[in-house]
């Protein structure tokens, strides 16, 4: 079957394709947090089976109230959604932009939700040689020169697939400029659990143009269960969430997510851990010839392969072995050589690094 998407994560057409069960499958091509959900998610999850037999709550209270207590913000400036996705969807229609700035080389979901939505996007590429740090001198520049039809701004911080981030200082710096020009400024946080002090959330009391997305798929380890928010100014969300089809987040996934964020030990353990085992997956790697490596804030690595050989080629041959990973030559600004793998146990790690060792040999 052909996919639609070229995102990460596809592990059921992956299984159908090699004929494997998914559990004889490593993917590394979906970055999720390699210790899985948070032990009080499960039973959160477990607790809450009998809930299957009624709907979910339809206002997600008890997770936005949880969401209140952890920002000391109130819960009416947050919005639950099926996954962040379903939010990013939402926004240029509820909000009625048809034309956005999208910082890259990053996600491709902001400009197809746009487009879907009728609009189209102008694109502020970050430089290979910079090595896709995102410029904000670039980025100001642009809102100065921008054209009035211009009404959003997406940035992705940290970014995704490039891993690069800018702090807090930096995007507060562009989403001040950016609403003082009238532009919603959307910063998608779904990696940010990994360098939190980069968070812009807080500021959204002063800056009412300013949309913050996070979510519980990555970090808290829950893709399967489709849940992440967005917070923001009171009318924003109250707008979002008239235009939500009805029940769109269900019952386990309030919960799970409710109980993730009960669990500081868990978060302790989870950034521990990626903190090691990147800096050993990075040292790994570099001992593969010809391969370039870019900084990541994130849990994962974005990997430049050697000049004559092709991502594609890389993923397929990755693939027959039951190694997952992303060819991201197929996103805006980068080349056709990269690849992003995420972070995994230190066993699965090492299998991926043999494994790239071999095919580079061959
Ligand atoms: C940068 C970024 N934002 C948002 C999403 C959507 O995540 P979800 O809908 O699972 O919350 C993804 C998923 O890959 C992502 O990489």
């Amino acid at each position: 079957m052909k996919t639609i998407h070229t995102h990460g994560g596809d592990i059921y057409a992956a299984a159908r394709e090699g004929g494997r069960r998914l559990d004889q499958l490593v993917d590394f091509s979906a970055s999720i947090n390699p210790l899985g959900p948070s032990p009080k998610a499960i039973k959160a999850i477990q607790a809450a089976f009998p809930q299957i037999l009624h709907y979910p709550d339809p206002h997600c209270l008890a997770l936005r109230e949880a969401l209140a207590d952890r920002w000391h913000l109130s819960p009416d400036r947050f919005v639950i959604g099926n996954g962040s996705s379903e939010l990013i969807y939402l926004l240029p229609a509820v909000l009625a932009f048809r034309h956005a700035l999208v910082v890259g080389p990053t996600f491709s979901e902001y400009e197809r939700a746009v487009v879907a939505a009728g609009g189209r996007v102008t694109r502020i590429q970050a430089a290979r040689q910079e090595q896709y740090q995102p410029s904000v001198e670039n980025i100001l520049e642009a809102l100065h020169r921008r054209r009035s039809a211009i009404a959003a701004l997406f940035l992705c911080n940290p970014n995704s697939p490039t891993g690069r981030a800018l702090e807090a200082a930096e995007v507060l710096q562009i989403a001040r400029l950016a609403s003082a020009q009238g532009l919603w400024v959307i910063v998608d946080e779904t990696f940010v659990d990994y360098c939190e002090e980069a968070t812009v959330l807080p500021h959204i009391k002063r800056l009412p143009r300013l949309l913050v997305l996070r979510s519980f798929t990555k970090f808290y380890a829950l893709p399967g269960l489709r849940i992440g928010y967005l917070a923001g100014a009171k009318a924003a969300i109250a707008a979002l969430r008239d235009k939500q089809p009805p029940w769109s987040v269900n019952a386990l996934a309030q919960e799970a997510a409710r109980a993730s964020l009960q669990d500081p030990r868990h978060v302790r353990r989870s950034l521990i851990f990626m903190e090691q085992e990147r800096r050993r997956l990075v040292r790994d790697l570099q001992t593969l010839p010809g391969v370039t490596l870019f900084p990541s804030a994130a849990n994962f690595l974005l990997i430049e392969l050697p000049p004559e050989v092709r991502a594609g080629n890389c993923v397929q041959a990755l693939r027959r072995q039951g190694l997952l990973i992303r060819d991201c030559s197929s996103v805006a600004g980068l080349n056709e050589r990269t690849i992003r793998v995420a972070v995994r146990t230190p066993g699965q790690n090492r299998r991926l690094v043999a494994a790239l060792r071999q095919w580079l040999k061959r």
